[in-house]
This record gives C-alpha cells, sequence and structure tokens, in this order.
C-alpha cells in the first residue's frame, strides 16, 4: 500500500468527521480487502496444490494481487458519480480487492473457476465471460467478482473481490495491450485497434491448438497405461 497516498485521501474523502480519522477508517478498509484477497489467495493454492498431485501438472502457473490505489479508487467514484465516502467505496466498488489467476490451458480457468464457485462460503456476485464472448478489442479472460466472509477481532465482514482468470497468452496479450494503449490516443487508430484485435486470435487460436496437443498427449498416456494394464492380465492369466 502506498503510504503518502492514503495520507492524501483525508483530502478527498467527504463524509462525517475529521480527515485524521477518515484516513484511519479508510486504512481499515483497505486492511479488510487486503486480507479478503490472502483469504482467495489461499483458496486457489489450495486447488493448484490439490490438482497438481493428481494430474502430474500445476493447472495454475502464477498469482498476482492488488488493492486499488486511493486515486483510482476517488477516480472511479468520480466517474460513477458516486458519494465520495469510506462507506460508498464499499457499497459501489467490487474491483478494490483484485486478483489475477494465470492458467496454464483455456480448461483449467473453467475448472478452478468452477471449483471455488462451489464453495459454500464463496458467493458468486457476477461473471462475465470474456472468453466464450470475447471484447470487440479482442481481450479474453474470465472475471468473477465473487463475496467472501473475512473473521476479524469484531465479527465477521462480507468483501468483494475481483478476480480475472486468463491463459498465460490472454495475459501476455492483455499486459501488453494495456501498456500500450494506456493514455496513448494514437493507439484507438482503426488500423492499430485491427491488428492488436488480429494478434488477439492469433493467441487463442494458439491456446486452442495447444489444449489440443495437451488432450491427445493425454489420450495416447492413457492408451499406453491400459495396454500395459491388458498385458498384465494376459500374463498373470498365463501363470495360473
Ligand atoms: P473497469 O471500470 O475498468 O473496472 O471495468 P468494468 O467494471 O466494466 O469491468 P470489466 O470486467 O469489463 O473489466 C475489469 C478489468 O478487466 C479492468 O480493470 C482491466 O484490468 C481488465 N480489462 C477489461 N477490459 C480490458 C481490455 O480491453 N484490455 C486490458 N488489457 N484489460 C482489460
Ligand atoms: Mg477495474
Amino acid at each position: 500500500m502506498d503510504e503518502s497516498e492514503n495520507g492524501l485521501i483525508g483530502e478527498f474523502l467527504e463524509g462525517t468527521g475529521d480527515s485524521f480519522e477518515k484516513v484511519n477508517r479508510f486504512m481499515e478498509l483497505m486492511t479488510r480487502y487486503d486480507c479478503a484477497i490472502r483469504e482467495v489467495r489461499t483458496k486457489f493454492e489450495v486447488l493448484n496444490e490439490e490438482l497438481s498431485y493428481k494430474t502430474s501438472r500445476n493447472p495454475i502457473e502464477s498469482i498476482t494481487s492488488r488493492v486499488k490505489r486511493p486515486m483510482s479508487i476517488v477516480g472511479k467514484l468520480k466517474r460513477l458519480q458516486k458519494p465520495l465516502t469510506v462507506e460508498s467505496i464499499s457499497e459501489n466498488l467490487n474491483d478494490v480487492a483484485g486478483i489475477r489467476v494465470i492458467c496454464s490451458f483455456i480448461d483449467d480457468i473453467y475448472k478452478v473457476a468452477d471449483m471455488l464457485a462451489r464453495q459454500d462460503d464463496i458467493t458468486v456476485v457476477q461473471i462475465k465471460d470474456y472468453i466464450r464472448k470475447p471484447k470487440p478489442n479482442g481481450y479474453r479472460s474470465y472475471h468473477m467478482i465473487v463475496e467472501i466472509p473475512v473473521f476479524f477481532s469484531e465479527g465477521k465482514r462480507m468483501m468483494r473481490v475481483e478476480i480475472q482468470l486468463r491463459t498465460v497468452a490472454m495475459d501476455f496479450w492483455a499486459s501488453l495491450e494495456h501498456q500500450m494503449k494506456y493514455k496513448k490516443e494514437s493507439a484507438d487508430r482503426p488500423d492499430i485497434a485491427a491488428e492488436l484485435k488480429s494478434c488477439a486470435e492469433t493467441i487463442a487460436a494458439t491456446d486452442a491448438r495447444m489444449l489440443g496437443i495437451r488432450k491427445r498427449i493425454e489420450s495416447l498416456e492413457k492408451e499406453t497405461e491400459e495396454g500395459k494394464d491388458a498385458l498384465e492380465g494376459s500374463v498373470k492369466l498365463f501363470r495360473l
């Protein structure tokens, strides 16, 4: 968390209390979001650990997370024309706590997303499937907003977390597209937008091919295993 920005937030927030008190309440809320991220991160780490010994490969490549910066929070509340108060943050914003889960293959995304959604302390608030329905610019990812209980000294709080799940390839495109487009108007030129979209489609096709390769290898391995089992079975019969 950026301490200097946190100090400034008192100037921007409206509502009751002096600046010092508002900063304190704001920082307490940010700490809660940070704890919510940790809870969700642990859930993904547990799933990854279990699936990796069951399948001998890691469905999750990496996990990153962030708490939204104070100035981005103020900016978004202003854009949404919502009150600039501490209460308004948790009422109106879903993406203060954000976690990004980078998966190996497309089917891993749906597998881990579904496993998380079925956990009984998780409430799914919203799903945006930009993989089945990519954004017009070519952006692909699976977005979930979930609510999770976090237990603090004075009781349980339901906290919202935005989860973005994407493959390594989708992340490659989204990271570079974000870097190139951020506050640069020329990136909106139709020829550049078309080129970026075409790259996204090439990447999506490669993701699908990589999944196809993995499935072929898995079925060949299965055939070999079944062949071995059959051979062992007949050797046993012969010995009898
Ligand atoms: P925001 O106000 O940006 O949070 O959008 P939203 O509330 O409509 O939510 P959405 O689920 O569409 O997007 C949330 C987040 O996904 C963004 O903050 C980005 O991190 C990411 N994202 C969405 N669209 C794009 C895109 O076109 N390119 C890249 N690089 N990231 C995107
Ligand atoms: Mg956002």
